[in-house]
């Protein structure tokens, strides 16, 4: 077994220092640009102030052909622009590619002090982060990396999500996971051609109410399951818990009701892959006003944190109080950020 102060040392001489905390960033949105694409990499300086996390998608959606033109992509989009708060990601392809072990020893050799967070894909268990962990210990030792890169996992194999509490404690240097319900569709052998969303067939039927009254299906949530067990495992390890894909772009109501399902289970925010999606995540994963000046009153209320008083009729204590503070701090997080909310919110 690995002792405790053992995970605090570099996996290689020259590397940085694994974090003992995550930095403290919003990630509403991550969103994905194609780095091949000429005309959309030029669009990322109007793009970086306008999302949170931005992400050159190397692997699934981007053609066999221009794997390469990717990669290059996206080194020059990260060494051409600067991104001040907006986070740098790149989602790399899986470990058993042809594509995986250039892709990240060209892309830390040339910009890895730009690179926040590399989205690795189709994580089965800890000995997958195990390896790439010590993989970019050697890269970032190699050319003097300042600060470690963070590691984030895509949960999108049936074994993966097995194995979700063993893959959240594999390092400090774990960012978070992503739900990836198309891949997880598959390997499951669901039945389903969707990129998330619910399905008409997946539901409860309500009880019968006589001959011949016709009875409503209520659709059901099959993402719920998963969601849920990955918030409990990255809360556990202190890693943050996100909703990946959502691939109707037709459908922004059926979007926003996934997203928000998402950020009331505990995710810190999802995949943008439509700029229209952008908008839904920061509405959907930036607090709502209402409930931000209720639990203000809640935090004023109880100044210690501790003991029990009435709010509008509703009862309140420590447990409470806890909760507030986490609607409070994202929400002072989001104001800093945006000035519109800053006014919302009343601060
Ligand atoms: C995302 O990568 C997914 O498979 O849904
Ligand atoms: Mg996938």
């Amino acid at each position: 077994m690995k002792p405790p102060r053992k995970f605090y040392e570099p996996l290689a001489i020259g590397a940085p220092q694994p974090r003992r905390e995550l930095p403290v960033a919003l990630e509403r949105m991550i969103h994905f640009f194609p780095p091949h694409n000429d005309k959309l990499r030029a669009r990322l300086p109007e793009m970086i102030g306008n999302v949170d996390v931005l992400l050159g998608n190397l692997e699934d959606a981007i053609p066999i052909d221009a794997k390469e033109a990717a990669r290059k992509g996206f080194i020059d989009a990260a060494r051409a622009n600067e991104f001040g708060e907006t986070g740098l990601w790149v989602r790399v392809n899986c470990l058993n590619s042809p594509w995986f072990l250039d892709d990240v020893t060209e892309i830390v050799a040339a910009a890895g002090d730009k690179l926040d967070v590399v989205m690795l894909p189709k994580v089965e268990g800890p000995w997958d982060i195990h390896f790439f962990d010590q993989l970019l210990a050697q890269l970032e030792a190699k050319h003097k990396v300042g600060k470690p890169i963070l590691i984030h996992a895509i949960l999108e194999t049936a074994l993966g999500v097995a194995n979700v509490d063993a893959i959240a404690g594999a390092s400090p240097r774990m960012h978070g996971m992503s739900l990836g319900p198309a891949d997880l569709a598959a390997s499951r052998g669901m039945k389903t051609t969707r990129v998330g969303g619910g399905h008409p067939f997946y539901g409860v039927l309500e009880d019968a109410k006589g001959e011949g009254v016709p009875r409503t299906l209520f659709q059901q949530d099959p993402w719920h399951y998963t969601v849920a067990k990955m918030v409990d495992a990255c809360q556990s390890y202190g890693l943050k818990a996100f909703y990946g894909p959502f691939g109707d772009f037709s459908d922004d109501a059926a979007c926003e009701a996934q997203f928000r399902n998402a950020f009331l289970l505990g995710c810190a925010g999802a995949w943008s892959l439509h700029p229209r999606q952008i908008e839904i995540a920061k509405r959907v994963f930036s607090p709502d006003a209402a409930e931000v000046k209720f639990a203000v009153k809640i935090l004023d209320a109880m100044p210690d944190g501790s003991g029990a008083v009435m709010i509008d009729g509703k009862m309140q204590d420590d447990a409470t109080w806890k909760q507030a503070k986490v609607i409070v701090d994202l929400a002072r997080r989001v104001a800093a950020r945006d000035p519109a909310m800053k006014e919302a919110y009343g601060f």
